[in-house]
């Protein structure tokens, strides 16, 4: 936390325990054990991982820290033949192409605030119940390129009146605090209209400061997001090392979980 903190990120303890409880954190540290650069994998279903939370205390940064905990990652993740994928801020993609990672999707961080409008749902939403977590997980697939079960259990949990799903069953989306803002994600869809019906939903319940990881070639949802008084933040890469064909299917993916899960 304190070098997630350090680096103005948002996750939370919870956001950390879920790398710690589903897949491993390496970390370097001083002669007193104070943290001083980390990375995480977190396997997931289909052969591949994500890797999150490469971070090195501003102190300590251009000594190779961060290429050294890159590469336990990937030794780790070649060894289990797992595929290695990541959303890369810019200073990150600088390390990762020396490494033969290579660029796929790109996203964008928005910042905003949430409406809180509170009310009914409106026509053809509903609020996503644990009956319908099996039928989320395998939208999410679909869109994401693979089983993730766990992760969607979890943001489920921590979602509270901005789980929402389709009536008709073809999208939903979740939500969760973090330590500066709401992140509302992910968001899967089968149109871009039926992703902006989602996200404005999911906007009237929560409440203070929100961050969208939105797929850049959504212009409509951008749009929306800035008619809102959104405002860009930062720019994401998906990269992937190691596999030439696509991963996942584009055209459902619309807002990404956060760079730290995909
Ligand atoms: C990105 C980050 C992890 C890099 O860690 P680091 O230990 O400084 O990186 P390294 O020392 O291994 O850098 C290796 C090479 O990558 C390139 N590089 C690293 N950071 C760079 C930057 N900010 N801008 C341009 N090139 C950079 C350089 O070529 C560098 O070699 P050099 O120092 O000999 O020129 C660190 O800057 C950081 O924690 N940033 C904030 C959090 C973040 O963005 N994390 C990445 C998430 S995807």
């Amino acid at each position: 936390m304190a070098l997630s903190a350090e680096a103005g990120w948002n996750q939370t303890d919870e956001d950390w325990a879920v790398f710690f409880a589903h897949g491993k954190v390496y970390g370097i540290t001083d002669a007193a054990g104070a943290p001083q650069a980390t990375g995480a994998v977190l396997p997931y279903a289909g052969g591949f991982a994500w890797i999150g939370m490469v971070l090195v205390t501003v102190a300590c940064r251009r000594k190779g820290l961060g290429t050294r905990i890159l590469e336990a990652c990937l030794a780790d993740l070649d060894d289990r033949g797992l595929v290695p994928f990541l959303d890369a801020t810019p200073a990150g993609a600088e390390i990762y192409r020396p490494l033969g990672f290579e660029d796929t999707l790109g996203l964008t961080r928005w910042r905003g605030s949430g409406g809180a409008t509170g009310g009914g749902l409106p026509n053809g939403m509903r609020a996503m119940t644990e009956d319908d977590l099996a039928a989320a997980v395998a939208l999410d697939a679909v869109a994401f390129g693979t089983e993730r079960r766990f992760l969607l259990d979890n943001l489920f949990r921590r979602a509270g009146d901005a789980a929402l799903l389709r009536a008709d069953g073809t999208g939903f989306a979740l939500a969760r605090s973090g330590r500066t803002a709401t992140q509302i994600g992910p968001i899967v869809a089968g149109s871009e209209e039926s992703a902006a019906a989602l996200l404005e939903t999911a906007l009237g319940r929560v409440a203070g400061a929100v961050i969208v990881d939105l797929a850049d070639r959504w212009t409509g949802l951008a749009g929306l997001l800035e008619a809102r008084g959104f405002a860009r933040e930062r720019p994401f890469l998906r990269m992937v090392r190691g596999r030439a064909a696509p991963f996942g299917d584009p055209d459902h993916l619309f807002v990404a979980a956060g760079p730290e899960f995909g």
